[in-house]
């Protein structure tokens, strides 16, 4: 495919052998790898609906080799968040998701205690202590129901400690990570620097098999240094004319190969224009599939007019994409 490469390691068909082995790399073991190669990566991704190009594929194989998260910028809809659940997919792994808003903290990213069922444990306690006929009453046991409390049982696991502790292989998605404040993101990268969580009561977790790692923004803020540093670095861009065509036909299998071929041209000339939101990926089928339904076989840029409310959000982009479109036919 002719597009330009977004990424790193190219097309080179490296298998296992010295070049792949963590050892070699002077990187600490972290598992078999996942994946034997880049073209690899994109053929299986490909097995299951998901396009990549030849950048995309090579930061996936190698996150895995170099045991490194991957941070996915790009415009809105591009399928940043879609590859980590292909991933996922193709690696048979569960994915564990982390969605980030504004406000998330470290009792909803990594754990916290459940206090109304510790509570309950201590009015149980105390019931039992006023009891007379209960062996062992009326003797302070608070040290033994600290324990009890403090245990596994009144664990509430979030997703970050979810991941590390996963027994089974885990694809960790965390999403639009560019919403949490800067303390959350400093909890972030702790939490990937080392793979492990301390939790002082129960003592620190690792992680037996590293999870691989997805980090998505939509860059509405700049992202530390470090957390950047800590990342492998993936910007996923608007496809070109041959892989939004391809991922038309491959997400609406009803379409022609035709009709397919002209949505992804159409779209492709309408974010040259200065939009204020340009169409995305996701659009793009929308309108793909609002054609099928509407059994329109053949588009042109007249008729394109008629459903551009389906791939554009303002009124003003609509206005200037028509005008746009009655010039092309003209
Ligand atoms: N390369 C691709 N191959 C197949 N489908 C794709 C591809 N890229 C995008 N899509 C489709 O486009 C849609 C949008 O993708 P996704 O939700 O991953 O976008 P996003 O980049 O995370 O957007 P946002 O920034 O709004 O969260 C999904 O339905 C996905 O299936
Ligand atoms: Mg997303």
């Amino acid at each position: 495919m002719s597009e330009p490469s977004s990424g790193a390691a190219g097309g080179a068909d490296a298998g296992g052998g010295p070049a792949g082995d963590r050892a070699a790399l002077g990187l600490p073991d972290s598992g078999p790898p996942r994946f034997q190669s880049v073209p690899g990566v994109r053929r299986d991704l490909a097995a299951i609906g998901y396009l990549a190009d030849e950048g995309i594929a090579g930061v996936v194989y190698l996150a895995d080799r170099l045991a490194k998260p991957v941070l996915v910028e790009g415009p809105a809809g591009t399928g940043k968040t879609q590859l980590a659940k292909s991933v996922a997919e193709m690696t048979g792994s569960r994915l564990i998701r982390l969605q980030c808003y504004e406000g998330l903290d470290e009792s909803k990213a990594l754990y916290e205690w459940n206090y109304r069922k510790q509570l309950l444990r201590i009015q149980a306690q105390q019931v039992a202590d006023a009891e007379p006929s209960v062996a062992g009453a009326g003797t302070p046991r608070w040290k033994e129901l600290e324990e009890d409390i403090f245990s596994e049982d009144f664990l509430l696991t979030r997703p970050l400690l979810e991941a590390i502790r996963a027994q089974e292989p885990v694809v960790l998605l965390v999403d639009e990570v560019d919403r949490v404040e800067l303390e959350t993101e400093a909890l972030l990268l702790e939490v990937l620097s080392e793979y492990q969580v301390s939790i002082p009561e129960l003592g620190t977790v690792r992680a037996t098999r590293l999870p691989m790692v997805f980090l998505t923004s939509n860059n509405t803020r700049e992202l530390s240094e470090a957390l950047k540093r800590r990342c492998l670095y993936l910007h996923i861009d608007y496809p070109d004319l041959d892989r939004e065509r391809e991922i038309v036909r491959t997400r609406v299998p009803g379409i022609s190969t035709e009709l397919a071929d002209q949505v992804a041209r159409i779209v492709r000339s309408l974010r040259t224009l200065e939009l204020r939101k340009p169409p995305s990926v996701s659009e793009t089928l929308d309108w793909a599939r609002t054609l099928v339904v509407l059994g329109i076989e053949s588009i042109d840029a007249t008729g394109a007019r008629d459903t551009l409310n389906i791939l554009l959000k303002y009124q003003s982009d609509i206005d200037r994409a028509a005008k746009e479109l009655l010039s092309a036919d003209s």
